[in-house]
């Protein structure tokens, strides 16, 4: 099985969401829960962008023993002073350049030829090499530059000293197909390819962050960028945990895995979920509330009678205790029955079906139909027997 390197961007591209704002003492506990997470690599933030995040990527660099502490840095000299001053103490410290090359940015942001792109970042990639061994380069929206000039510009990256080169598909523009593609292109044609790790960023425009990533692995990408929940830029980024348990759940296929504790990640969604302030959505993949949740008779049947009929991962396996049956109006008798028994009901057939009929009519008025409705209805019907 290939390992994939698991890079998390929740301090970073994550705190980018709109709206979403961590403080030192927040990024330090999400910190250390990516740690036992076992993500190799985690953004901690942006040091040039503040004094405030400088700090508390410094922080973070104090406070993690176990995973790479990675700062973001424009291609300038100023910004990688300050990724610098933040990544002091760090016990495996990366830097994280990156300039943008694709037609629109060049023309419209940077206001630069061709020829200008390759110099600043060379420059820049040199110039950080004094102080950092470990410098990953992304050509920022790499996914709508030429090919021919994205393999220039990996190129060079390599030559001036990269140890990785990550190919952010900054807007979420390209099918799976076409970002996988751009993986096996690059392997095929860059010089020295073999001797850096490849990077896929993905975001989530399209809906196809997740898709995008895992095609990359498909076609080479050594490593997977991402943030708990999805979180990050307009759409978020590719979700890890979802990822992660692709990987897990169809390894037959993908011949690869991460190094991630998978026990850790309902416990991290809850707390990115917290600090961030962004709830996640019930039918999230993975670690949304309805992601082991079932409700309709044929489907609950199937689960009390062998849970693999419905289930292509067990909750424990992301450190949940158990799949939730829950009562509504398509439910079934036999999770009904199974519920009575929970709640300490034994009720003969003919009583069972009576107190089916009226459990239907409630569930037809009420959406969530509670422990506490159920006991009322079998009190209420045993009162009057
Ligand atoms: O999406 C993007 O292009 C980024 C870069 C800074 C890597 O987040
Ligand atoms: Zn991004």
């Amino acid at each position: 099985m290939r390992k994939i390197y698991i890079f998390d961007t929740t301090l970073r591209d994550g705190e980018q969401s709109p709206g979403v704002n961590l403080n030192t003492q927040e990024k330090v506990e999400i910190a250390l829960q990516l740690e036992k997470l076992g993500v190799d690599r985690m953004e901690a933030g942006f040091p040039a962008a503040s004094p405030g995040d400088l700090a508390a990527v410094n922080a973070v660099a104090r406070a993690v023993k176990n995973a790479s502490v990675v700062a973001l840095s424009r291609s300038r000299e100023q910004d990688i002073e300050a990724a610098r001053e933040a990544l002091q103490g760090a016990q495996d410290p990366t830097l994280h350049l990156f300039l943008a090359s694709s037609p629109i940015h060049r023309k419209y942001k940077l206001r630069m030829e061709k020829h200008q792109v390759l110099e600043t970042a060379e420059a820049a990639i040199r110039y950080a090499k004094k102080y950092f061994s470990r410098i990953e380069f992304s050509p920022e929206d790499a996914g709508r530059t030429e090919i021919d000039f994205l393999c220039e510009v990996v190129a060079m990256a390599i030559r001036a000293g990269a140890t990785v080169v990550n190919i952010p598909d900054t807007v979420g523009y390209l099918s799976p197909y076409e970002y996988g593609n751009i993986f096996k292109t690059l392997k095929e044609k860059v010089p020295g390819i073999e001797n850096i790790q490849l990077s896929a960023h993905c975001h989530d425009d399209l809906g196809l962050a997740t898709a995008n990533a895992l095609a990359a692995i498909l076609n080479g990408a050594d490593q997977i960028e991402g943030t708990i929940n999805g979180i990050g830029e307009r759409a978020g980024n590719t979700a890890i945990e979802e990822v992660a348990l692709a990987l897990e759940t169809r390894a037959d296929f993908f011949q690869a895995k991460t190094g991630l504790v998978l026990t850790e990640i309902a416990r991290t969604s809850r707390l990115v979920s917290k600090l961030t302030g962004m709830p996640v959505p019930g039918n999230k993949a993975i670690v949304g509330a309805n992601a082991f949740a079932h409700e309709s008779g044929i489907h609950q049947d199937g689960m009390l009678k062998e849970k693999t009929t419905y289930e292509i991962i067990s909750p424990a396996t992301i450190g949940l205790k158990d799949s939730k049956l829950v009562l509504g109006k398509h439910s079934g008798r036999h999770a009904f029955k199974e519920k009575l028994i929970d709640l300490g009901y034994e009720l003969n057939d003919e009583k069972l079906n009576e107190a089916f009929a009226k459990f239907k009519n409630l569930a037809d008025r009420k959406k969530d139909v509670s422990d506490e409705d159920i006991r009322a209805l079998i009190e209420e019907k045993l009162i009057q027997t």
